[in-house]
């Protein structure tokens, strides 16, 4: 909400940024995301980069999470302490959004993980589902989806679907770039959906990738082109 647009995305994107979408104002993330842009960054820099942000903006995410009090004992005497209220599931979106787990296990070693396969048909750009396997708590924890791109938003949207299928209740979408097609199409097919990202980019070219972007994120982790 507090994010400054661009003058070439005010008049496109003015009216769709409420209070449920979040574009990161922060010097690191900026930073590293400049590092991914970059076409010359090799494949084990991009993974790392890849998940590093994906744990920063986890960070930033869970700030505000409910706590629940408990009872502890320090080596000093007993206290009242806090630790989360719910579990955290993470759901990649694969394959790309396995590259932004590690950097968020690490700091949540306790969050479960949860897969959707997806993938774009390069004619269509509809998203194809392949996959799905989620942990047992997934209904009443708050669940994390994670994808680097957000481009039409069609994988996005699907993915959403498959959970709310199953049940969740919770779900907040966290992306690293995005394209304001992405973002309306995301933030009308869910508006319940909150929508955090590191970047916010110009448009979509005709093959469906966003520009300036990074290229293909999932093809960039793995190396497959
Ligand atoms: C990429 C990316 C997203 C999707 C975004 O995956 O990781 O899942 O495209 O595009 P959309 O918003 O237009 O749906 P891709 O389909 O290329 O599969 P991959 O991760 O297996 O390479
Ligand atoms: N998927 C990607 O990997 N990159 C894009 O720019 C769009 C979709």
């Amino acid at each position: 909400p507090k994010y400054d647009l661009p003058d070439y995305l005010k008049e496109k994107m003015e009216a769709y940024m409420n209070n449920n979408i979040t574009i990161f104002d922060h010097a690191l993330l900026k930073h590293k995301i400049s590092l991914i842009r970059n076409k010359n960054t090799n494949t084990k820099d991009f993974r790392t980069l890849v998940s590093e942000i994906g744990g920063l903006m986890v960070y930033e995410f869970t700030r505000n999470l409910p706590l629940k009090s408990v009872e502890i004992e320090t080596p000093i005497c007993k206290t009242t302490a806090f630790e989360l209220e719910k579990d955290i599931v993470i759901v990649p979106i694969m394959r790309a959004g396995m590259g932004m787990v590690d950097g968020i296990v690490n700091l949540i070693p306790t969050a479960k993980v949860g897969h959707i396969g997806l993938c774009r048909d390069e004619e269509t750009l509809k998203p194809q589902t392949y996959y799905a396997k989620f942990p047992d708590n997934i209904t009443t924890s708050t669940v994390l989806l994670v994808d680097p791109m957000l481009a039409t938003g069609g994988s996005a949207i699907e993915a959403v679907n498959i959970l709310k299928a199953k049940g969740c209740k919770e779900i907040t979408y966290i992306g690293l770039v995005g394209a304001p097609e992405g973002i309306k199409a995301l933030s009308e097919a869910h508006p319940d959906v909150p929508i955090y990202l590191a970047a916010l980019d110009e448009k979509l070219n005709e093959n469906g990738y966003i520009v300036p972007g990074l290229g293909d994120c999932g093809d960039r982790i793995f190396g497959t082109k």
